[in-house]
């Protein structure tokens, strides 16, 4: 029989954790975390994001602070926004939510943020800290897949977990984590992309299968084997006419025809999405917590 991998459930469960750290902390004369978020331009997706993350603050009791500029910001101003934040004694942690515009340098922005800050996990030294299993800020999608496979009791030990996609917010990160002695761990990892041959003998050998491409419905029922756990790290807005916003939410994962051949799955929407959004808050409780313990 299918199991769900509850994103939405697991993430309340996280949040109420969150809203009491806060209540605890105020009761002890302590601030609350304060989270900013930096948006420039006009990207709906992006917009949307940030909107959650402001959001969930308010429900666990954090400060948020949002910073929007327009498309055309140049790369000294961002970079000065960045240095403002670094160095406001008020904000524990803060995003620059990505992608940003072709002009800008994104490397070069992400680098300048200080990595106590960086609840993102961007940093060149988280990132670099995270692949030798130190202490630090993980990046907030692959660290709620972690904590989803965790709290569900998924095994992972000795699994073969197959990655599908390689960018540095999820695939990558995903990789080493997966591959960590630990639990969740202990993985034989392969990692397939754009140019990996012969994809469907990779994703039909996992047992744990996750897809990070970025392409609706791209995992279909003939590519995965038998009692396979899914993760869909997708969300990809689709035309829907029969919505009143015109378009809905699918994932990377053909949901309705693969779901049956899984012991588990993530539903999109409600899975890894607010997975995301419960890790970057206890990053941002973390944060406050190493300045002001
Ligand atoms: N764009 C897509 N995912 C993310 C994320 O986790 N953080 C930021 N800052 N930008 C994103």
């Amino acid at each position: 029989m299918t199991q769900i991998l509850d994103g939405k459930h697991w993430s309340s469960v996280i949040e109420s954790e969150l809203a009491h750290a806060v209540e605890s902390r105020k009761a002890r004369g302590l601030k609350a975390p304060h989270l900013a978020a930096v948006l420039v331009g006009n990207n709906p997706a992006s917009r949307a994001y940030v909107g959650h993350k402001v959001k969930a603050c308010a429900r666990v009791g954090f400060q948020s602070t949002l910073v929007e500029r327009p498309e055309q910001i140049t790369q000294e101003e961002l970079l000065g926004i960045v240095n403002d934040l670094n160095t406001n004694p008020e904000v524990d942690g803060f995003i620059v939510q990505l992608p940003l515009p072709d002009h800008i340098d994104a490397a070069k922005v992400l680098e300048a943020v200080n990595p106590a800050k960086d609840v993102d996990g961007f940093h060149p030294v988280n990132a670099g800290k995270m692949a030798l299993g130190l202490p630090c800020h993980w990046p907030a999608t692959p660290m709620g897949i972690m904590t989803l496979l965790e709290r569900s009791g998924i095994e992972t030990s000795g699994k073969h977990a197959v990655i599908l996609g390689r960018s540095d917010i999820v695939g990558t990160p995903m990789t080493l984590l997966l591959r960590r002695n630990g639990y969740p761990g202990n993985c034989t990892v392969t990692m397939c992309h754009s140019r990996t041959r012969d994809l469907h003998d990779h994703t039909r050998r996992a047992d744990l299968l996750i897809a990070a491409i970025g392409k609706p419905h791209f995992v279909t029922a003939d590519m995965v084997k038998p009692g396979v756990v899914i993760i869909d790290v997708g969300i990809n807005r689709i035309a829907d006419p029969s919505k009143a916003s015109g378009h809905r939410l699918t994932g990377d994962v053909d949901f309705d025809q693969v779901a049956p051949k899984c012991s588990w799955i993530t539903p999109v929407p409600g899975g890894v999405g607010p997975m995301t959004i419960a890790s970057l808050m206890q990053n941002t409780l973390q944060a406050c917590e190493a300045k002001h313990p």
